[in-house]
């Protein structure tokens, strides 16, 4: 056998003969090399020094070293489980969006991935947070990944607000310490903010479990069917297993007593075989609906009332398995909204415009540039033009030989083309106007329309009380007066009655003329 021959089959020989009297494989350092003991070391004599040569220890020790990637920068604490989306209706004349227009009962394979916002990787997950709900469904063309949160609105509808928000909830970068003071001096300072702040103050900000929390889309996408026509669409997720929260007492203390108790509960839940169920439902507008709505479809501070566009049943989505490997099937995943299939398309909302951008990139920068190539982000096919770049494991580009011309070859094309049947321009919103720098949109009284429903028509009084006792709580630890007072305010705008209780509990009235954005 020549040297070369025997130096690659040497391992395999050591190895396969040690298997002799085992079933068990044998253990190895990261290139293969069997080596008696884990906690085997090479050093001179019995008290010397360590010998450089210890490939062992050295592997062990670098791979120990850069065992943590960076946690997500925001929604760093989650879980997830996997399972499958069902189609349960047939709205192919609406969207040519796979799974949907390939009929009822078709199921694709999905992981789920649900998560806090503001803590970090190690933090409790009862804290009082909005949840990410994200779901990542594997098409026949290609990953969809619904981004969702546990709520239908959000905080902002700016997209240069999210970063400057999302630094006044985190730590401050001079005490390293959260702050209530920058958390409510943000909100009350862009008061566009205060539905989300009513759901996330109310118990709705303390689920029970994952498994009882509904999700929504939030943004208007569109729904685009093979003949081109198309609709604003949102998304709601609904819990079968009902909705429940902590009281905030009862999240404090859960806090204290399991850090990880969603992350435990989603686990054992499917473990005992109880899978969490949710229906998908949809919600329809016209493009002249749309333009003729009293709210601007792309605002994501607003909802579309049920009772005025009524939910639409599509799907069902089960999960069914837990993850055998948390790093590889959780930690690793990697969403975006702007993994769409053809037939779902984004709308003009911009701070979903700019959703699109940030998520990739932030993954090219937690997980690299390959990190679609990670089997748990990986698409059931992949035939491009691709190649190298830090961790490319594949050799080609996909599910093409590694053979394959990297670039569109006259002669050799491994590929062919499929346009879609409609143009952007088919499905454009009509814009009119030059560019223009636009900060924010200005606050205005309609700002408070749906807050005032929320507290007076859709919150029960549980929950009415809950928001004025827990918002009294936070604010009793803002140490700058102006914005307790405008904390105050803010919730006068929305109804005199609240404002007046809010007030009462941190010991200030509400300004007299108020203002409440423009008319
Ligand atoms: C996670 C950015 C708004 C839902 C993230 C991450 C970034 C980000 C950078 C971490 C991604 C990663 O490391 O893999 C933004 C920006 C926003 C925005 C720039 C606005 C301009 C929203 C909204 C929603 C949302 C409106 C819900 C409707 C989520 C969820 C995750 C997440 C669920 C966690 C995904 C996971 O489980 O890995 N966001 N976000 N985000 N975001 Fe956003």
């Amino acid at each position: 056998m020549p040297n070369s021959v025997a130096r690659f089959f040497l391992p395999f020989f050591l190895v396969a003969g040690s298997l002799a009297n085992s079933t068990l494989p044998v253990y190895t350092d990261g290139a293969g090399h069997p080596v008696y003991s884990p906690y085997d070391y090479q050093r001179v004599g019995a008290r010397g020094p360590l010998l450089l040569q210890d490939f062992h220890l050295i592997d062990l020790l670098a791979h120990f070293d850069r065992e943590r990637i960076p946690e997500r920068v925001v929604h760093a604490k989650g879980s997830g489980a996997h399972g499958y989306f069902e189609v349960t209706r047939d709205i192919s004349n609406l969207t040519m969006a796979v799974p949907f227009s390939e009929g009822v009962g078709t199921k694709v394979p999905l992981t789920m991935r649900f998560s806090t916002v503001a803590g970090e990787a190690g933090s409790a997950d009862t804290n009082r947070d909005p949840r990410g709900f994200a779901i990542k469904m594997r098409t026949s063309q290609g990953i969809w990944d619904w981004v969702f949160n546990n709520t239908p609105v959000f905080f902002l509808r700016d997209p240069t607000k999210f970063p400057l928000f999302i630094h006044s909830q985190k730590r401050d970068p001079q005490t390293n310490l959260r702050s209530p003071t920058n958390q409510w001096d943000y909100w009350s300072q862009n008061q566009e903010s205060v539905h989300q702040v009513m759901i996330l103050f109310s118990n709705r900000g303390t689920p029970h479990s994952w498994a009882q929390m509904h999700g929504w889309s939030g943004h208007t996408y569109k729904f685009v069917s093979a003949s081109g026509s198309w609709h604003y669409v949102k998304i709601k997720v609904i819990s079968q297993q009902g909705i429940d929260n902590f009281n905030a007492d009862e999240a404090k203390v859960m806090a204290a007593n399991n850090t990880d108790y969603h992350t435990e509960e989603l686990r054992n839940r499917i473990t005992a075989g109880n899978f969490p169920t949710w229906k998908v439902a949809i919600q329809l507008m016209t493009p002249e609906q749309g333009q003729k709505y009293k709210y601007d479809v792309n605002d994501l501070t607003k909802v579309w009332p049920e009772d005025e566009f009524p939910l639409l049943e599509v799907g069902k989505i089960v999960l069914n398995k837990n993850p055998e490997n948390w790093f590889a099937e959780i930690e690793q995943l990697a969403f975006s909204p702007a993994n769409m299939p053809p037939g779902f398309e984004p709308s003009n909302d911009p701070v979903l415009q700019a959703r699109l951008f940030a998520y990739s990139d932030a993954a090219r920068h937690r997980l690299g540039p390959n990190h679609l190539e990670i089997p748990i982000n990986c698409p059931m096919a992949v035939n491009n033009f691709q190649r190298a770049g830090w961790m490319r494991i594949d050799g080609g580009a996909g599910t093409l030989p590694p053979s394959a011309p990297n670039y569109p070859s006259s002669f050799a094309s491994p590929v062919t083309y499929v346009r879609r049947p409609y143009d952007l321009s088919d499905i454009a919103d009509p814009v009119v106007g030059p560019a223009t720098v636009k900060s924010s949109y200005h606050l205005s009284r309609k700002d408070f329309e749906q807050p005032n429903v929320l507290y007076n028509k859709e919150f029960t009084e549980v929950e009415r009380q809950s928001l004025v006792s827990n918002v009294v709580a936070a604010l009793n630890t803002v140490t700058i007066q102006t914005v307790k007072q405008r904390s105050v305010d803010m919730f006068t705008c929305v109804d005199t009655t609240l404002g007046h209780k809010i007030g009462m509990g941190v010991s200030i009235k509400p300004s007299s003329p108020l203002s409440c954005g423009d008319q």
